[in-house]
């Protein structure tokens, strides 16, 4: 089933040279990982991710939290990027400055062949000392958690909520691309948490074309220029094909 990609988008981003893009748990939901706001199921459905994902959730049961984010690697590791992130890395190539800002940790756009990716929360397949905050690269999976040499838990190398983003230079990055680009879009997120949802709303006032992909409505469609209302996977193909016959 197509979806309707106007001519007037396809034109003003054949026209533009720096595009920004943002994506969310929705673009990876095609390749089989559940949103951050679907329900949890199975094991984990007893649990709430804003428990999980929390430094209170990680010092109240150290255990169960690195267990939690275990199984998702896991998860992770089995699955594949999907049409979505493909076409997102056709795109990149594209343009002459393309900002891929991703609040994904499954490193799905990597693997996709994006080159060009700011990751605002961290990379579920690196790990940190929870004290010194320094990557810990190996670790004896014996304990759970394992410690750091300096006895401190380690811990997954995300940002939990709560937490402010730990890399200053790739939110500066995000902020610089979405301050200077002509169209952006934003796939995949409910456009809820911050400082990522700001990124659109700063794009707009600097004068860009702002696009959501979403099957759902966010606080955000209202001020988009073009709310295609579908699937990642469905659009973003549609969208590069479009884009290369104009
Ligand atoms: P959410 O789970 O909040 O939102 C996922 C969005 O994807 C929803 O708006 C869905 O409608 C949409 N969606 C679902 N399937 C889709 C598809 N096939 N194609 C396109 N969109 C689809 O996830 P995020 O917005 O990424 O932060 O959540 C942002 C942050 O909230 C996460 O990074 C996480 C959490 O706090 C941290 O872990 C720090």
């Amino acid at each position: 089933m197509s979806i309707l990609i106007p001519q007037e988008l396809i034109e003003r981003l054949a026209a533009a040279r720096r595009v920004a893009v943002l994506t969310g748990a929705g673009i990876s939901a095609e390749s089989g990982i559940p949103t951050f706001r679907d329900a949890l199921t199975g094991l984990w459905a007893n649990y709430d991710p804003q428990e999980l994902a929390t430094p209170e959730g990680f010092a109240r049961n150290p255990k169960l939290v690195w267990e939690w984010y275990a199984e998702r690697r896991q998860r992770i590791a089995g699955v594949q990027p999907n049409p979505g992130h493909l076409a997102l890395a056709a795109l990149e190539r594209r343009f002459a400055q393309f900002t891929l800002v991703t609040q994904n940790i499954d490193s799905l756009h990597q693997r996709a062949g994006s080159l060009a990716v700011v990751e605002l929360h961290g990379n579920i397949a690196r790990v940190k000392c929870s004290r010194e905050e320094t990557v810990v690269n190996e670790f004896p999976d014996s304990e759970s958690p394992p410690r750091c040499p300096c006895g401190a838990f380690l811990r997954p190398d995300v940002v939990w909520f709560g937490e402010m983003l730990p890399a200053a230079e790739a939110l500066a990055r995000a902020e610089a691309a979405a301050g200077q680009c002509e169209v952006f879009l934003s796939i995949g997120t409910s456009a809820q948490v911050y400082p990522a949802a700001e990124l659109p709303l700063r794009a707009l006032s600097a004068g860009a074309t702002i696009v959501e992909i979403n099957p759902e409505r966010t606080p955000l469609t209202r001020h988009a220029h073009f709310a295609l209302q579908g699937a990642a996977g469905k659009v973003l193909p549609q969208l590069v094909a479009r884009l290369a016959s104009a």
